[in-house]
C-alpha cells in the first residue's frame, strides 16, 4: 500500500513537472547560426570577398561601405529571423540602375555563399539564407 502511494506521487511529480515546462519555441535560423555576431561575420566576409573580386567590386566603387555594412547586417538578421529592423531602402530601389545582369548576380550569390561558409554556416544553413533571398532576385536583374 505504501509502496503504491510512493509512486502514484512520484508518477504525479513527474506529471506536474511535465506540465511546469514551458514548451520552447523553435530555434530560428538566426539563433540557430550564432545570433548577431555570425551575421556581422558573414557581412564582414562578404565585404571582403566583392573587394577582392574586380568584376564585382566595379558596382561598388561609389558605395558608402558603413551603411552597406550596416544595412546589409539589418537585411541578413531579418532573413534569418533575426530580431532586427530593415532601415535600409527597397531591394528595387538600391539595385535599380545598376543594370546587374545574371552572371554577376550568380557572381555575387557564389561570393555570399563563400562569405556563409568562412562564417561556419553548413550547406543546409546556407540553403535556408538563399531560399529567402531568391523571390528577391526579380527586384535585381536587369533594373
Ligand atoms: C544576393 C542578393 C543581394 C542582397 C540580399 C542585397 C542586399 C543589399 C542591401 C541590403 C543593400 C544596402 C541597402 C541600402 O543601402 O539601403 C545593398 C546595396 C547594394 N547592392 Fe545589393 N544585394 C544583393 C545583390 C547584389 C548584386 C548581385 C549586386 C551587383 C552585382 C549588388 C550591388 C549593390 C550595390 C552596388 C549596393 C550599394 C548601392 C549604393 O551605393 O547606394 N547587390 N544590397
Amino acid at each position: 500500500m505504501v509502496t503504491l502511494v510512493k509512486t502514484s506521487l512520484f508518477a504525479l511529480c513527474l506529471f506536474l513537472v511535465a506540465c511546469a515546462t514551458p514548451s520552447k519555441a523553435p530555434e530560428s535560423l538566426y539563433e540557430e547560426i550564432g545570433g548577431q555576431a555570425t551575421i556581422e561575420a558573414i557581412t564582414n566576409n562578404f565585404i571582403k570577398e566583392i573587394s577582392f573580386n574586380e568584376g564585382i567590386y566595379r558596382y561598388f566603387e561609389k558605395t558608402n561601405i558603413k551603411r552597406f555594412r550596416e544595412k546589409f547586417n539589418e537585411h541578413l538578421c531579418v532573413s534569418t529571423g533575426g530580431p532586427c529592423t530593415y532601415t535600409g531602402d527597397t531591394m528595387l530601389k538600391v539595385h535599380q540602375g545598376q543594370k546587374i545582369n545574371e552572371t554577376d548576380f550568380n557572381t555575387t550569390v557564389d561570393l555570399l555563399v563563400s562569405a556563409m561558409a568562412k562564417a561556419g554556416l553548413t550547406y543546409p544553413q546556407q540553403n535556408r539564407v538563399l531560399k529567402v533571398l531568391a523571390p528577391m532576385r526579380k527586384d535585381m536583374l536587369y533594373k
